[in-house]
């Protein structure tokens, strides 16, 4: 089997912020117990007209620029959203038009914060097999779509963003290891209830906000905690490596304290754990794209480094991924 990598990295964060302060006029919220709660104070929000695929289309330029690949020479389009344009055709699909990548095929992932990693996995296969190329796989959230603004256990929480990579056979390095797992016992604490083919949209679920993302927080806290280490620990068994091989690890950036948790448990210090919640918030599959694009546009991650992603959410849903840079 053919060894994979990524070639190139892209991101796009909209412009407009809205920061902890502007969240205190909203709703029963501060500062204060955002910051302390969840290490965030700022998130990037969508313009009224930026749909996801705006955003996708944006970090995926900015990736294939970096890769030095034509989207004409593009196989594979795999974008990993909760969020998509619309319920169907794929989110992909625009993508591809946007972009003239005429030859790709494209299709969704819906695999919430651990999206991109499933995404990178679906394209290692394809390259491995020979089936195709050259692929890109995108993680893009429109997320301020689903979130109910009156609700301050959620709204605080999350934010709109695109990341990209483009991957391809490498010569060496690459990915040393995947691991995924998915358990569908717990969907219901972390779900969008309506608008699907269990409740369609009628005057009831919208009198009822049920079009807007529900979650039990800390339910999903310890689990995110236990499954993220999991994860991390089978990706190092797998790739037979130790923690203390791990140059850099990208983690979901669901909330400092998981994070800090996870890194603790895993053995990991801070200085090799790469953040952007800070000023990104809650991306689900955008927040390992994007945070793995800006560790390596600032030069933190470099040739040869081990990378660790990990990242965990609803379905439920895990999944690492160890890549040799
Ligand atoms: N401002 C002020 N107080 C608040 C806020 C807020 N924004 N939100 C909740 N509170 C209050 C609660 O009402 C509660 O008050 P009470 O004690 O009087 O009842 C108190 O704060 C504590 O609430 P908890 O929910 O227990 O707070 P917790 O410490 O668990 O933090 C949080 C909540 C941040 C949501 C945390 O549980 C978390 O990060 N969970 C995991 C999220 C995650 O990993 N999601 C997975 C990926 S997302 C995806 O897949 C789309």
């Amino acid at each position: 089997m053919k060894r994979v990598g990524i070639i190139g990295v892209g991101e796009y964060l909209p412009k407009r912020i809205l920061t902890n302060a502007d969240l205190e006029k909203m709703v029963d919220t501060s500062d204060e117990w955002i910051t302390t709660r969840t290490g965030i104070k700022e998130r990037h929000l969508a313009a009224k007209d930026e749909a996801t695929s705006d955003l996708a289309t944006k970090a995926a330029k900015e990736a294939l620029k970096d890769a030095r690949v034509n989207p004409k020479d593009l196989d594979l389009i795999i974008v990993a959203t909760i969020t998509p344009d619309m319920q169907f055709p794929a989110t992909a699909t625009f993508v591809q038009a946007n972009l003239g990548a005429k030859k790709a095929i494209c299709f969704d992932i819906s695999a919430a914060c651990a999206g991109f990693i499933y995404g990178i996995c679906v394209a290692q296969q394809f390259i491995a097999r020979d089936t195709c190329r050259n692929a890109l796989v995108i993680g893009a959230e429109v997320l301020s779509s689903i979130t109910d603004w009156k609700d301050r256990n959620t709204c605080v929480l999350f934010g709109d963003g695109a990341g990209a990579c483009v991957m391809a056979e490498v010569k060496s390095g690459g990915i040393l290891s995947t691991y995924l797992g998915s358990d569908g016992t717990k969907t219901d604490l972390l779900n969008l209830p309506a608008g699907g083919s269990r409740l369609p949209a009628t005057p009831k679920t919208l009198k009822e906000r049920m079009h807007y993302l529900k979650m039990q927080g800390n339910e999903v806290f310890k689990i995110a905690v236990t499954s993220m280490v999991g994860a991390g620990q089978e990706a190092l068994k797998r790739a037979g490596l130790k923690c203390g091989d791990v140059n850099w690890i990208i983690p979901h950036q669901a909330n400092s304290r998981i994070i800090n948790a996870m890194a603790k448990r895993l053995g990991f210090v801070n200085a090799q754990v790469y953040l952007n919640i800070a000023k990104c918030g809650n991306m689900s599959s955008a927040s390992t794209a994007t945070a793995l694009c800006e560790a390596v546009k600032e030069g933190k991650i470099k040739k040869g480094d081990i990378v660790l992603i990990d990242a965990f959410g609803a379905g439920l849903v895990w999944g690492a991924v160890i890549i040799k840079w």
